[in-house]
């Protein structure tokens, strides 16, 4: 057994034995655990962990988050110089590749992004078969879904340039659904991709364009999505990427992973808590209501939309660049009535004691919404908006997955609870 200081001594009550476990990186193997049993009836002490609040799940060089310190950084550059200075095809190929592109690297990677916007015929008829009140989100996770079926070669997950070509073929394609499914519900015709405009104001013409020869977006508009798209792009092992993960280490295609990652993505506590921070603020209606609200709050009767994060304690930098764009995409659109509620709410939050003691700061989604709303999105295209750039995090996560030696199929344990042995009497006797 080794015997060094990076090693955590574990005693066994039970029999008395002690263990000596290594740690590597902060960490002690789940699997050392499972050497201390008392024999066939306690077979190996396991961690009972749900959610996963102190799990690490995989070692990864993707995304850096430091909590307390309000720092994230992708593949090392912190998330304020990309957003000033980058734009999000640039951050996607670093994210996914590693290292910002040459300028060779990056023409080819705009070209071939470009060129794979469009997508087959009969999706575009799968998405027409929706209901006409069909929520967005629903439709595009379907729709990636149903990617899967359109490139089989896709499940040879093991072949670089095949992997290659399904992240392009992503990465391309997901504005397009993301648009189409917002058209859908305005009963709009689709409109085709522009593969003459960036990735964001192809985004935005696809979405807005009516009858007119070109689109033209307004630059600060498209700045600042492009901004947004950059904060949205990587977020290490959260809810959903822990999805993509698990759901590929079944080795399926990455259609259907990315498909899982927008299935948690649409859950209220995770991408779906921007539209929750809107309707709140909708439901406060007046700054007069606001410190009723938080009482209600502390009582535990709801939540603080847009209030906490799992990770940060401290601040959330994407909520302090998010702020800045809240102001330029304001100056084209027009102050909404709803920034001040949240303005006055965020102060009186932060001067409490229940909110300071908790460490809940604003989060990403509590102005995110507010951008969306005045860009004339409604609630139901927020998460569609967080998932178009997600993909390019949920895709270099499961490519570093693909690849790593150490991963295994994801297969927690459970703590049995239930009944055991109990003698089954069939329903013809159970019911005379
Ligand atoms: N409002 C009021 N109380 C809260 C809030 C909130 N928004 N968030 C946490 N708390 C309280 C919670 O009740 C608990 O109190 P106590 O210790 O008295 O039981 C304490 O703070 C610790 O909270 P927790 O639930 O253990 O924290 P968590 O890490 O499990 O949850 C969270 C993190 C983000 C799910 C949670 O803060 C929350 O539900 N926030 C509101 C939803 C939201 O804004 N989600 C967006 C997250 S950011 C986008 C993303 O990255 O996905």
């Amino acid at each position: 057994m080794t015997n060094s200081q990076e090693t955590l001594t574990v005693r066994d009550n039970r029999t008395g034995e002690e263990y000596e476990l290594p740690i590597t990186d902060g960490t002690i193997s789940a699997k050392d655990l499972s050497r201390i049993g008392t024999g066939e009836e306690n077979p190996g002490v396991a961690v009972y962990d749900p959610g996963f609040t102190n799990t690490a799940s995989c070692r990864s060089a993707v995304t850096f988050i430091d909590g307390d310190k309000g720092i994230l950084e992708y593949r090392g550059y912190p998330i304020e110089q990309l957003a000033e200075n980058s734009t999000f095809l640039e951050v996607a190929y670093l994210l996914i590749y590693g290292e910002l592109p040459t300028e060779e690297q990056h023409e080819k990677w705009v070209h071939e992004i470009t060129f794979h916007t469009f997508v087959h015929e009969n999706l575009r008829s799968l998405m027409q078969g929706f209901r006409y009140d069909a929520h967005p989100m629903g439709m595009l996770m379907s729709s990636v879904g149903a990617l899967s079926t359109f490139y089989p070669e896709a499940r040879n997950i093991a072949d670089e340039d095949i992997r290659h070509d399904q992240i392009v073929r992503m990465i391309a394609k997901m504005p397009t659904l993301g648009a189409w499914a917002f058209r859908h519900g305005q009963g709009k015709p689709y409109v085709y991709p522009d593969n003459e405009l960036s990735y964001t104001e192809n985004f935005l013409s696809m979405l807005f364009k009516m009858s007119e020869q070109k689109y033209n977006a307004d630059p600060r508009l498209v700045k600042a999505l492009e901004v947004l798209f950059i904060l949205h792009a990587d977020h290490e092992q959260n809810c959903s990427t822990n999805a993509v993960r698990s759901v590929g280490s079944s080795q399926v295609d990455p259609y259907s992973s990315v498909s899982a990652g927008i299935a948690a993505l649409y859950g209220p506590l995770h991408g779906g808590a921007n539209e929750a921070v809107l309707k709140m603020l909708r439901r406060i209606g007046t700054k007069d209501k606001i410190p009723a609200f938080i009482e209600g709050v502390k009582a535990g009767n709801e939540k603080l939309m847009g209030f906490g994060h799992r990770v940060y304690k401290n601040f959330d930098p994407r909520a302090t660049i998010i702020k800045k764009a809240c102001d330029d995409v304001f100056e084209v659109t027009g102050v909404s009535p709803l920034l001040e509620i949240a303005q006055e709410l965020e102060a009186i939050a932060l001067a409490d004691d229940y909110f300071i003691s908790r460490k809940l700061y604003p989060n990403v989604d509590f102005y995110s919404g507010l951008i969306y709303e005045a860009l004339k999105f409604p609630p139901e295209m927020f998460t569609v908006l967080f998932a178009i750039p997600r993909t390019a995090g949920w895709l270099a996560q499961w490519r570093e997955l693909v690849d790593d030696k150490d991963q295994k199929i994801a297969r927690p344990k459970q703590i049995y609870t239930g009944d055991r042995q109990l003698t089954f009497v069939p329903a013809s006797e159970r019911w005379k």
